[in-house]
């Protein structure tokens, strides 16, 4: 933040006026506050914003299909039929990177960098050849140029990661990402699965871990690693000794290029990818997800963006969100579609800041978790009560700004008080996109605002591509989840038992239409589960048309359950509600159909927790504050306050609850890879807390 006053002197360049400009130079500090507000108007003249030219009416965003249960289409496509591609001569992802390879003229691709280092690039024709030599190793090997021979890669990203994938698409290979998060028996699970028998590999731990996989006869199929990092003879030997085959990636190109084979390239309709999902329960599932899945998905977006950002081989993608997931994958696509450039992060979250600054990307996916991180910051860094004044004010502003459909970062707001959020990003910034789990309106608003470029929403999952909504340009208000992708048709279908009806607008959310997977691998159960007989993918969330057409996702359908009384309860809802406690960083609701009332799991906000205490009057350490009792009550005060506020029945409100220092995640196996809450891993590891809490609770 550029929030005092020598500050704002330093910032306020205004090209436009340099001769004002240089009158206020040579003011003292007070009068330039003074004549601010002339300074403001003469500014705001001058650089009058234009609304982006949508090519919606924002006030109809979606259309209901002819004859078909209230499906609703977006407004965008002519009639309704959906989209499946954009470009005539791109249907496969192979075909994207050929398109990208032809409009580049041989520009830089891929890059990479060590520590405090610039960028290294490698060329379009770089990446191509190196992806012919990987696929011909692959058939020199033994392995079939079709699209049912599956190859495992298991790395982070980096550039050979979409190297080795190009490899299997330049010969109708089908990709196995497998990544870290999944846990070690989940890994071995999904190679037996699909009986991978070669990993791509980026570094020794991993290989270390498949070996011993195969020592203990955990894995059977697995016969060659082909590793990306460097690596010691010794570790060849070790393989040798349980049958596996090891090659650098080195190795594996030269032996391509003494035995190349002409490109077998893969039909729109053949799988490319099978995406494994942790699901919060039970085994990985593999989603099978053709070319054209992936290509309708991109296209669509494409499409819904065509008047208001056109992507160029100017443009540079920052890759961080794992590729593993169809979000990034979809991303990705459409950056070598293009002819632009992917840098990738060093590979460690705290280094992506640097990484950041140092690419100036134009173009970045985010999560939500990201989101409210950078969110905290800004706040955080505005300690005075003036800057945060300041602060207020100018996203006011800017609020103001975007609810006309303009969007910039040019204005007196940006240059006086945005500024420098903007330049930690890089400065460049033209399009973001956030999915994978819902962020916060307030979080969304106020991030748009201060960055000032064309921020998306989209929702979807897996199975859709991971893209099967996304906000229109011009609409930038949060709080929904924007309109469908002309590449599907959307329904809400009923759920009676927790009182949705489609008549009302409200119910399931079930998604049709080329982006749509073909089902999961080897599970023809798990498919009937999430695809029925007319195509339509049963999503489990519960969705709301609003009156514009754009969809609000408001419920859950699983995760409902029976108090002992018989009323149905959805923790999820309620969780959502408590969320917006000012303390409360995650909480985790639980009941069941033996008990009269619901308990809860809070985990107080490290960031906020100390300072919210304090003002009702309580110190100590977080630790020691997660301990306080009478802090616990002021927290389930607050909770049960905007439970009733939000029109919460009483017995959907907690009783009681017990505050934990430690917050659910991936590592501890509370979430699921997507950040998602595992509730029968969080019952289980706050049995005894629960037990407690009803035991307390139970003659109040
Ligand atoms: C490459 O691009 C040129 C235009 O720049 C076009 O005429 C040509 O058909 C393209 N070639 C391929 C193989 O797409
Ligand atoms: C890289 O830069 C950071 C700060 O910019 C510094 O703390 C660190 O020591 C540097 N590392 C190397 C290897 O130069
Ligand atoms: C669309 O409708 C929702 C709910 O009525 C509203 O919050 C939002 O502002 C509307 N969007 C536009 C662009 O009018
Ligand atoms: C907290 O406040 C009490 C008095 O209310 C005081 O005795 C104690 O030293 C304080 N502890 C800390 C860690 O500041
Ligand atoms: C239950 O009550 C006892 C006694 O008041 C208290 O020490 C304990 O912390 C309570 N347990 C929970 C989980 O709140």
């Amino acid at each position: 933040m550029n929030l005092d006053s020598q500050d704002l002197l330093k910032n306020l360049k205004l090209p436009e006026f340099d001769d004002v400009r240089h009158y206020m130079h040579n003011l003292p500090v007070n009068t330039l506050m003074g004549i601010g507000a002339v300074a403001a108007f003469a500014f705001w003249y001058a650089t009058r914003p234009q609304a982006l030219k949508s090519a919606f009416d924002v006030t109809m965003q979606s259309v209901e299909i002819e004859g078909g249960q209230r499906a609703r289409r977006s407004a965008l496509l002519a009639n309704d039929e959906p989209l499946v591609y954009y470009y005539d001569d791109v249907r496969t992802v192979y075909e994207g990177f050929q398109r990208g390879l032809n409009l580049s003229k041989n520009a830089p691709c891929l890059g990479s960098r060590k520590k405090n280092k610039s960028y290294e690039w490698i060329t379009y024709q770089q990446v191509a050849d190196r992806a012919q030599c990987i696929g011909s190793a692959l058939i020199q090997q033994g392995f079939k140029p079709s699209p049912n021979q599956l190859i495992g890669i298991f790395a982070q990203n980096r550039p050979e990661w979409i190297i080795a994938e190009l490899g299997c698409y330049t010969y109708s290979m089908v990709t196995v990402p497998l990544y870290d998060t999944l846990g070690s028996d989940a890994i071995d699970y999904v190679i037996n699965k699909v009986e991978l028998q070669l990993i791509f590999c980026d570094a020794l731990e991993k290989v270390k871990i498949l070996l011993t996989s195969v020592e203990k006869g955990n894995i059977k199929s697995l016969n060659t690693i082909v590793i990306m990092d460097p690596f010691d003879p010794d570790l060849v030997e070790q393989a040798k000794n349980c049958g596996v085959k090891l090659f650098s990636l080195k190795e594996f190109e030269v032996l391509g290029k003494d035995n190349l084979q002409n490109p077998k390239p893969p039909r729109t309709e053949d799988l490319s990818v099978i995406c494994f999902t942790s699901g919060t329960t039970g085994d990985p599932k593999g989603a099978m997800m053709t070319h054209k899945n992936v290509i309708s998905d991109c296209s669509a977006f494409l499409k819904v963006t065509e008047k208001v950002v056109k992507m160029t081989k100017d443009d540079v993608l920052i890759s961080f969100l794992p590729l593993a997931h169809m979000f990034e994958r979809v991303v990705e696509c459409s950056i070598l579609t293009h002819g632009a450039r992917i840098g990738f992060f060093q590979g460690d979250i705290k280094t992506l800041p640097d990484d950041i600054k140092t690419l100036k990307p134009t173009i970045m996916p985010v999560v939500p978790r990201l989101l409210n991180r950078m969110y905290d910051k800004i706040f955080a860094q505005a300690s005075s009560p003036f800057k945060r004044w300041i602060l207020n004010l100018a996203y006011r502003k800017k609020e103001a700004e975007l609810k006309n459909g303009i969007v910039r970062r040019n204005s007196l707001w940006d240059r006086l008080v945005f500024r420098k959020v903007q330049g930690n990003l890089g400065g460049k910034l033209k399009l973001m996109i956030t999915g994978a789990a819902p962020v916060s309106a307030n979080v969304l608003t106020f991030l748009r605002a201060a960055l000032g470029c064309q921020f998306y929403e989209g929702y979807g999952q897996t199975e859709s591509s991971a893209g099967s909504t996304i906000s229109v340009p011009g609409d930038w208000t949060a709080g929904h989840v924007g309109a469908p992708l002309p590449c599907n048709i959307i329904k809400l279908v009923d759920v009676e038992d927790m009182n949705y009806f489609a008549a009302e607008g409200e119910g399931e959310v079930c998604i049709k239409g080329p982006n749509v997977f073909l089902g999961y691998w080897k599970d023809p159960e798990k498919t009937a589960e999430a695809l029925d007989k007319d195509g339509w993918l049963h999503t489990g969330d519960i969705g709301k048309w609003l009156p514009n057409g754009s969809l609000k996702i408001i419920d859950r359908k699983k995760h409902i359950f029976k108090l002992a009384q018989g009323e149905y309860i959805a923790p999820e809802k309620i969780e959502n509600v408590y969320l917006r406690s000012e303390p409360v960083a995650q909480i985790f609701v639980h009941g069941d159909s033996l008990q009269a009332f619901l308990v809860g799991i809070v985990i107080p906000d490290p960031e906020v927790l100390p300072s919210w205490a304090k003002k009702r009057k309580f110190n100590g350490t977080f630790e020691g504050l997660c301990k306080n009792k009478e802090l616990k009550n002021a927290i389930l005060e607050d909770l049960l306050r905007l439970g009733k506020e939000s029109g919460l029945k009483t017995f959907e409100q907690i009783k009681d609850i017990a505050l934990h220092p430690e917050m659910f995640s991936v590592q501890n196996g509370l979430l699921t890879p997507t950040m998602k809450a595992k509730r029968p891993e969080l019952r289980k590891f706050f049995q005894s807390e629960i037990e407690e809490l009803y035991a307390n609770n139970s003659n109040t």
